[in-house]
């Protein structure tokens, strides 16, 4: 096969949703029409239960489990899907929004009965920033829940999308009788957990015939009559592009459990997804058809077994063709690298691979060279932009509980963060060391790692915080002012960028208001 149609048959994406809506369930559906796993449970878990804040096994349990599900790959109908795992506990929600800066559009999951809720919200805004195209797939239509309309309008108000009907419920929970696709004209009825073959499906051109009557009774055939011109009526005409501009999501109905209306959304993704999208780096855009290959690294998973210390990157590659054991420039370190196992993942087994192309994720073994957002490439110098940090949640100082173990604190602190795990902060007044992190869990699963994997022993501090902003002015005399002014504020974050520690949302008011030549963001990108 040449490199464009490799690359033309390439689809990768993420699924988006807030616990408990049915991610997993999904992706085990599409997995199994893919053939990539053969029975159901194959797929596990990937969630955080409550109780997880004390019980470090089970985040050890969850992180051997996210190294198998980090990337799911599958064959269907000629095309290669890749479904990069996002984490829905929103304490990993930074994981999720780097892992979205490497999906090329994404599939959201709303649970019918719940709406829209608070993680699948943020999710979205992120694609929306990014201009990724979205598919929403509306789930546990077995079940009793809101009214389609009523789910479309708070789907708009909630999300910010425009949405489309692709296809529609024929009622729902008891009365569920099954889903007329508007994109296929066909009605598809609903059997409990059946393996939905073609008997399952009639081909309904036209509304207006009677079958409908025999096969769904005379009251849903009206009903269904009625909303599908209603729908006609009041949405636009599905077109493509305004799909990839990212400014029209299609809408599906179905149950992942019962494997119904999955089909028709895994047809209709393979038919309008985009293939590999081109990146933006800072030195200019990367398209997928150039010949020289370049990626990013988005992910780093540690070893789970501490005697192997290495790690797993997991980069994505956007342009040219990937060989193993050639040499390859590591941008930041500004050296050459070659790997000799880099490897592939389908479903659950890993593969070594000779060659990846664009929209592609493979996994490097590491033994420390990398960190999130690195770029691998040919000989150009790129750094790929949209993996940025954000302002952490929560604060606390780190402090060494074992004098003896200090290169070891330093040396696993160094590690947790390169793969993301928190952010550190080294106050510029007195060398203190802050933690930044998006939920408590955080804090429990590094201080366990820090002893498990590297030895070493740490306690927290308080410290009231309420956010870290990286600043930068225009001109120097401005800065210098201003880090003199607020010097015990002031911290380093790994990178060696100035950043702002703001004790409450006033202070940070106050110094915003004195210092109109100092720019607060909140991100580390700007
Ligand atoms: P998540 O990854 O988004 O967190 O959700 P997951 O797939 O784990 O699904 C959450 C719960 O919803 C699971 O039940 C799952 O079986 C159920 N579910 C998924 N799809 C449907 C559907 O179409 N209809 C109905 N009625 N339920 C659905 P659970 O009891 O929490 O877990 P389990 O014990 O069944 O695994």
């Amino acid at each position: 096969m040449s490199f464009l149609e490799e690359l033309n048959r390439r689809r990768t994406f993420g699924i988006v949703s807030h616990p408990d809506a049915g991610k997993t369930t999904l992706t085990e559906k599409l997995l199994l029409f893919g053939g990539a796993i053969q029975v159901a449970g194959a797929v596990k878990s990937n969630k955080i239960k409550k109780s997880a804040t004390s019980d470090f096994m089970e985040i050890e349990r969850q992180r051997g489990i996210s190294v198998a599900t980090s990337v799911m790959a599958f064959e269907y109908r000629g095309v290669k899907v890749n479904i990069l795992d996002t984490p829905g506990h929103q304490d990993f929600a930074e994981d999720t929004f780097r892992t979205l800066t490497a999906v090329d559009s994404v599939i959201v999951v709303i649970d019918v009965a719940k709406g829209v809720e608070t993680q699948t919200e943020k999710l979205v805004k992120v694609c929306r920033m990014r201009k990724t195209p979205i598919i929403v797939f509306i789930n546990k239509l077995d079940r009793e829940g809101k009214d389609g309309f009523d789910l479309l309008d708070e789907i708009e108000e909630k999300l910010g999308l425009n949405v489309r009907p692709m296809s529609w419920p024929v009622g729902m929970g008891q009365r569920f009788k099954g889903v007329y696709s508007m994109y296929e004209k066909k009605l598809v009825l609903f059997r409990p957990h059946s393996k939905q073959d073609d008997e399952d499906m009639v081909e309904i051109t036209d509304l207006s015939t009677t079958k409908l009557e025999e096969l769904v009774g005379e009251e849903a055939a009206a009903e269904l009559r009625d909303e599908v011109n209603m729908i006609e009526e009041v949405y636009p005409e599905f077109v493509v592009q305004d799909y990839l501009d990212g400014e029209i999501s299609p809408v599906f109905f179905g149950s992942a459990i019962n494997n119904f209306g999955v089909r028709e959304l895994l047809d209709c993704f393979i038919d309008i997804a985009p293939g590999p999208l081109a990146r933006i780096t800072e030195e200019r855009t990367v398209g997928p058809k150039e010949d020289k290959f370049a990626g990013f690294v988005f992910k780093i998973h540690a070893n789970m077994d501490p005697k192997h210390r290495d790690r797993i990157a997991f980069l994505r590659i956007c342009s040219g063709t990937f060989q193993r054991n050639t040499n390859y420039l590591h941008v930041r370190q500004n050296k050459k690298i070659k790997f000799s196992n880099p490897t592939s993942f389908m479903a659950a087994k890993k593969t070594v691979v000779d060659e990846a192309y664009p929209g592609d994720v493979i996994g490097l073994y590491d033994s420390g060279n990398f960190k999130i957002g690195d770029s691998l490439t040919e000989g150009e110098i790129l750094h790929f932009k949209g993996i940025p940090s954000f302002s952490p949640e929560q604060f606390r100082y780190v402090n060494n509980t074992n004098p003896l173990k200090a290169k070891q604190l330093a040396k696993g602190l160094s590690q947790l963060m390169d793969e993301g795990v928190a952010q550190l902060f080294t106050k510029e007044f007195d060398g203190r060391k802050i933690i930044g992190t998006v939920g408590a869990l955080q804090f429990d699963v590094i201080q366990y790692r820090l002893e498990h994997e590297y030895g070493a022993s740490c306690s927290y501090e308080p410290v009231n915080l309420h956010k870290a902003c990286w600043v930068e002015a225009n001109d120097d005399k401005s800065l210098k002012e201003f880090l003199s002014k607020r010097k015990r504020d002031i911290a380093k974050d790994k990178d060696g960028h100035l950043v702002f520690l703001a004790e409450s949302a006033w202070t940070l008011k106050m110094a915003q208001d004195n210092f109109p030549d100092i720019q607060f963001h909140f991100q580390s990108e700007f």
